[in-house]
C-alpha cells in the first residue's frame, strides 16, 4: 500500500481527532498532525506517498494521482435505471434476484457492490473482499456514514460487509456453494485513460491478474456461477476459462461467464 500516514482537515473538531487516532492505531499509519501544511509539505517531510486524510464525517487517500474518496454517484444511476424497469449489464451477466449471496472479490470504489446489494435486498447478503487496506478503510467507511442520498440507496450501501483481504486467501476459507455468484472486476490489464475517475485509485490498487488457482476456488465456492468483466475481446476470458456472455457489441466492456 505504500509508505503512508493519517492526518487532518485543518481546522479539526474532537470527532475528527479522535477518528484519526483510531485509523491510526488501527491501519499502522503514523498519526501527524495537520497544522496548516500542504499535503506536498507533509509527503515531504515525512517521506509518505500516501496520506489518509480525516475529515468531518468522511475519509479519503491524497495520492500521486489526486484524491480518492467514495460516493455513490454510479451505484446511484445505475440504481435510478433499475427502478425505473431499465436493465443492468453486471445484474444480467450476475443473474442475481432478491435473497442471493454474492461474493464480490474486488470492491474498489464499491459501485458494483451497492447496485448488487440494492438487488440482492435485506434477505441476501453481498460481501465484498479488498486487498489494499487504505481502499477498504475509505470505502468501507463511505458505506457505513454516506447520508445524502436516497433511502433505498443508503439502505444498499449499508448492508455491505467489506473485508479487507486478499480474494486468493479469503476464497480458501469459504465452503463448497456458499455463496450464489462470485464476481471479479480486476484493474484492467490495459487502463483505459478516459476513465479518468478511477485513476486515484491506480496507484494503490492491486493490478496483478487473476491466477488459475483462484478462478479454480472462486467455482468451487460459487454455487451457480462466476463472473468477470474486462475489456472486450481480452484474452485473460479465455486464460481463465470463461465464456463471454455479454460481448459488450456497444460497448469496451465485457462480462465472462462460468456456469457451474
Ligand atoms: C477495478 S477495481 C473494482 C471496481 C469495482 N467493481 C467498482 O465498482 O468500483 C479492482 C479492485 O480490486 C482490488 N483487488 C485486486 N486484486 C485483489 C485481490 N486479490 N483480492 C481483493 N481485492 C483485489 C484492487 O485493489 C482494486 O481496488
Amino acid at each position: 500500500m505504500g509508505n503512508f500516514i493519517v492526518t487532518t482537515i485543518r481546522k479539526p473538531d474532537s470527532a475528527t481527532e479522535i477518528l484519526a487516532e483510531e485509523i491510526s492505531l488501527k491501519l499502522g499509519g503514523q498519526l501527524i498532525e495537520r497544522k496548516d501544511l500542504s499535503f506536498d509539505t507533509l509527503k515531504k517531510i515525512h517521506g509518505a506517498e500516501n496520506i489518509l486524510l480525516v475529515k468531518k464525517n468522511s475519509l479519503s487517500v491524497i495520492t500521486a494521482e489526486g484524491e480518492l474518496f467514495f460516493h455513490p454517484n454510479t451505484a446511484h444511476l445505475r440504481i435510478k435505471n433499475l427502478r425505473g424497469g431499465e436493465g443492468d449489464r453486471l445484474i444480467d451477466a450476475l443473474k442475481i434476484s432478491a435473497g442471493s449471496k454474492v461474493l464480490d472479490c474486488t470492491l474498489g470504489l464499491g459501485s458494483d457492490a451497492i447496485v448488487e446489494s440494492f438487488i440482492v435486498g435485506d434477505s441476501g447478503k453481498v460481501v465484498a473482499l479488498e486487498i489494499n487496506p487504505l481502499i477498504a478503510e475509505v470505502v468501507s467507511y463511505g458505506l457505513k456514514n454516506f447520508s445524502e442520498d436516497s433511502p433505498h440507496i443508503l439502505e444498499a450501501m449499508r448492508r455491505v460487509e467489506v473485508i479487507n483481504a486478499d480474494c486468493k486467501e479469503y476464497l480458501k476459507t469459504c465452503a463448497d456453494d456458499s455463496f450464489d455468484v462470485v464476481y471479479f472486476d480486476p484493474m484492467f490489464r490495459r487502463p483505459i485513460q478516459k476513465s479518468s475517475g478511477l485513476n486515484p485509485i491506480r496507484p494503490l490498487a492491486d493490478a496483478r491478474p487473476l491466477t488459475e488457482e483462484i478462478i479454480r476456488e472462486a467455482c468451487r465456492v460459487a454455487k451457480f456461477r462466476v463472473v468477470m468483466k474486462e475489456h472486450s475481446g481480452n484474452a485473460e476470458f479465455e486464460r481463465l476459462g470463461f465464456k463471454v456472455a455479454d460481448g459488450g457489441k456497444y460497448s469496451s466492456i465485457a462480462f465472462g461467464v462460468i456456469e457451474k
